[in-house]
């Protein structure tokens, strides 16, 4: 079974749980899906063997947020160009973090984005049954590109 690898980086909890929201969505279109905080993930190995990914942070000072720039570095070397992709952020005001992940995704690691572009929530919409349902149907969209 094709697997998505979800990989956020969370301070207070809100991008974390946008991950897990949509790892069911992609478990909802049939696929298996992975969660995993980029702390966990120590080598560009341990991005290797997936189908499909999605990253995710909060936007910071109009940022992604530290580690997670780093962590891209170890993405570019796992060489993804053609796996499917998506991209998450929870922020307040501004939320750049989730185009900047998307397009350095398809820009750089030539990857296959989801059409609608990146998942980006306000963490008060995160607190709402809509903004819980575009998670869910985010990672489905995720899980339906893998099986086309
Ligand atoms: C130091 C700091 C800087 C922030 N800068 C921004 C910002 O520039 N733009 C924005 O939209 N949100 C900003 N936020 C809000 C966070 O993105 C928001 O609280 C987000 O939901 C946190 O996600 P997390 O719970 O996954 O850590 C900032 C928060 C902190 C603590």
């Amino acid at each position: 079974m094709p697997n998505v690898l979800i990989a956020y980086a969370s301070r207070t909890g809100n991008t974390r749980k946008m991950a897990e929201l949509i790892a069911e969505g992609v478990r909802y279109a049939g696929q298996g899906a992975v969660v995993r905080s980029i702390h966990e993930i120590k080598d560009e190995k341990a991005l290797t063997g997936y189908d499909g990914y999605a990253f995710g942070s909060p936007t910071h000072h109009r940022n992604m947020i530290g580690g997670v720039k780093q962590f891209l570095f170890l993405v570019e070397k796992a060489g993804l160009a053609g796996k499917v992709g998506g991209a998450f952020c929870s922020y307040t005001h501004s939320g750049e973090a989730g185009p900047m992940i998307f397009d350095t995704m398809r820009q750089v690691f030539e990857m296959d984005m989801l059409d609608p572009g990146p998942l980006n929530l306000t963490e008060d919409l995160l607190e709402t049954s809509e903004g819980i349902e575009a998670c869910r149907q985010y990672g489905r969209a995720l899980g339906e590109k893998l099986a086309r």
